[in-house]
């Protein structure tokens, strides 16, 4: 646990099976409290953020860590649709446009993803 009362998670074992456009969810204790989380692989990248759709606090996924949405540019809430840009969270467009997903900070350990803390959102 660091000082922020974070304990680091692993996440998935082999990061090679994270594909591109896979996601996975987990779960972290964030100040205390569990929360769902997701980790996605974007154009290379690895992107992780809590599953809490800014508009109304729901997952973004039906619980089948499927994110993306079919144009493959967003990651896209399958509730109302409100769409973030996958590398920062930020919302384009939707009920919350202008709102940001909790990113969070990951951390390649040999082979394992491991899950490290809460990242502070860029500044707009
Ligand atoms: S809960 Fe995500 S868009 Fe409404």
């Amino acid at each position: 646990m660091d000082a922020t009362g974070f304990s680091p998670v692993r996440v998935v074992s082999d990061v090679r099976r994270l594909e591109e456009g896979a996601g996975a969810r987990f779960s972290v204790a964030v100040e205390g409290v569990q929360r769902d989380a997701f980790v996605v692989r974007y154009r290379g990248g690895l992107y992780a953020y809590l599953n809490t759709c800014r508009h109304e606090l729901l997952p973004l996924d039906f619980g089948d860590a499927r994110f993306f949405d079919d144009a493959y540019d967003a990651l896209v809430c399958c509730h109302h649709g409100a769409r973030y840009r996958p590398e920062t969270g930020e919302c384009l467009d939707g009920p919350c446009a202008g709102g940001r997903l909790t990113p969070l900070a990951l951390e390649e350990r040999a082979l394992e993803l491991w899950c490290v803390g809460v990242k502070r959102p860029p500044s707009d």
